[in-house]
């Protein structure tokens, strides 16, 4: 497929009948992938669409390849690009690095102050950021808008997030500050130097929080301090954004 035939635009009211499509291929990709996902309905991103804080990729014949939206949170000083979502057949072709390259310009435009961050749970999202001069950061740099948090309760990792205290969880958490940012070559080369460190970590951690998650339950029954537990703070020391155990 060329890159051409897919168009990468923000979406309008005139997009809302993908809005089904969309959500179902947003809870279908999370339950292959086995991991979580704040659950969206199709009202929502309708709404996205009307408000233009959504960006939306269409085949030629006007098939739905991909989708991601903008939210703004803590009076406006921080933005979400959240909801990255392409579909399967128009996969790995490019089209998320499009969209997302369109969405963060779109975000930069309505709120040219704000910090922009994503949470992933991918590889390939934590390298298109990179090329857009996000960093990854630890939870504490990110909002803290109560209803922004609020919106991982439909996530089923979310007891993972409260077990500790919202500073962590399987999400890798990526930020952009307009006001002081490394240039996207400085993080696209900290990208490909760390890449297979960042994925055997985002393995490790999800493993960890587990094996934590585990431990706690543990803790609570026979009031020892699990292995795992006491492990951790080496994982600290060496990828302070990843962990927080
Ligand atoms: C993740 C997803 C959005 C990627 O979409 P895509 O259109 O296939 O991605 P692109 O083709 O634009 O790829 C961008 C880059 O990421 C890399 N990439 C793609 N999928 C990858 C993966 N699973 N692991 C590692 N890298 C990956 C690509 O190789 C490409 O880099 P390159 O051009 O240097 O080779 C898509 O697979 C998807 O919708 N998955 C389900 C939902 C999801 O995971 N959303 C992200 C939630 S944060």
């Amino acid at each position: 497929m060329e890159q051409s035939d897919i168009i990468v635009r923000a979406a309008t009211s005139d997009d809302v009948a993908f809005a089904k499509i969309i959500t179902d291929e947003m809870a279908e990709s999370a339950k292959a992938r086995g991991t979580g996902i704040a659950k969206r309905t199709p009202e929502y991103v309708a709404q996205k669409m009307v408000e233009g804080k959504a960006v939306i990729a269409l085949s030629k014949d006007n098939e739905w390849a991909g989708f991601c939206y903008i939210e703004a949170w803590g009076h406006e000083k921080f933005v979400a690009n959240s909801g990255l979502i392409v579909a399967p057949k128009f996969r790995n072709s490019g089209v998320a690095r499009r969209i997302k390259h369109e969405i963060f310009y779109l975000s930069r435009r309505i709120y040219p102050e704000a910090k922009i961050f994503g949470l992933t749970t991918g590889l390939a999202v934590m390298k298109i950021n990179s090329e857009l001069g996000y960093k990854p950061v630890t939870y504490s740099e990110l909002t803290d808008d109560e209803k922004f948090w609020e919106g991982c309760k439909s996530c089923v990792n979310y007891p993972v997030l409260m077990s500790k205290g919202r500073k962590n969880c399987l999400c890798t958490a990526m930020l952009y500050d307009p006001k002081d940012h490394p240039q996207p070559k400085e993080t696209v080369k900290e990208f490909n130097r760390k890449s297979k460190l960042y994925e055997r970590f985002m393995r490790l951690k999800q493993k960890r929080l587990f094996k934590y998650i585990a431990s706690k339950r543990g803790e609570k029954t026979n009031g020892a301090a699990p292995a795992q537990a006491k492990a951790a703070p080496k994982v600290r020391s060496f990828f302070s954004f990843f962990s927080n155990f």
